[in-house]
């Protein structure tokens, strides 16, 4: 088992994070097209619709690399001492915030291209746990550093 990421897992691991921040500040302007395609309305050509739904799609892709090379090499174990019902926690979120960043990209394309509005239902109520995830994902990272002082944050911040 690895005791660290290398530099290409912690690059990508905040590239996401900018890039999900991104998709939630920016979200005004698709969110405003869905509802006049829905009311059946025109919608012309909008240069931040396009950033949503390519960099929705760059998540996924990026995402995809993520797993590739965690199912590949692996992550370091938490720390040894940490209670198990905290390590339930952290592996919990760290699975529940991988498949998000699947069916996030996956239900916007299929409501976009495909015109399903179940599936814009479906990635609208999916927000709020993300918002939920990663919140309780940056709680346990700054309670690792600050409460428990472990190297957890650090390691996400310094390749091995
Ligand atoms: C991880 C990637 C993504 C994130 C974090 C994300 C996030 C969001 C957020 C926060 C909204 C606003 C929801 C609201 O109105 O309250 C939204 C709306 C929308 N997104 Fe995405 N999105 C992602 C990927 C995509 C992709 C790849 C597409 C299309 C190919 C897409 C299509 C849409 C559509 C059509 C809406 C408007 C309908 C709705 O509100 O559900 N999204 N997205
Ligand atoms: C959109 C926001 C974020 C998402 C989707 C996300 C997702 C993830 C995922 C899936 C992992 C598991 C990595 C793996 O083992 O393959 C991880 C690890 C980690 N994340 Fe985040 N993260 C986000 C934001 C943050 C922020 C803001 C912080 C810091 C405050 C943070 C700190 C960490 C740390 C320290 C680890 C390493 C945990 C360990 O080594 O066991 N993350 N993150």
């Amino acid at each position: 088992m690895p005791t660290g990421y290398t530099r290409i897992q912690i690059a990508l691991h905040w590239l996401v994070f900018i890039l999900v921040v991104l998709q939630f500040v920016l979200h005004d302007s698709i969110a405003d097209a869905w509802e006049r395609i829905e009311d059946g309305l025109e919608v012309g050509f909008d240069p931040l619709v396009a950033q949503h739904v390519f960099t929705g799609l760059l998540i996924l892709l990026l995402v995809m690399i993520r797993m590739a090379i965690k199912a590949k090499r692996g992550a370091p174990a938490l720390p040894e001492n940490e209670p198990a019902i905290l390590k339930l926690a952290a592996h919990g979120t760290h699975l529940a915030l991988y498949a998000l960043l699947i069916l996030m990209p996956v239900s916007g394309a299929v409501a976009w291209f495909g015109g399903v509005e179940k599936a814009a239902d479906g990635h609208e109520a999916m927000k709020v746990l993300v918002l939920v995830l990663v919140a309780v994902h940056v709680a346990g990272a700054l309670f690792q550093h600050f409460v428990l002082k472990s190297n957890v944050l650090t390691r996400m911040r310094k390749p091995l």
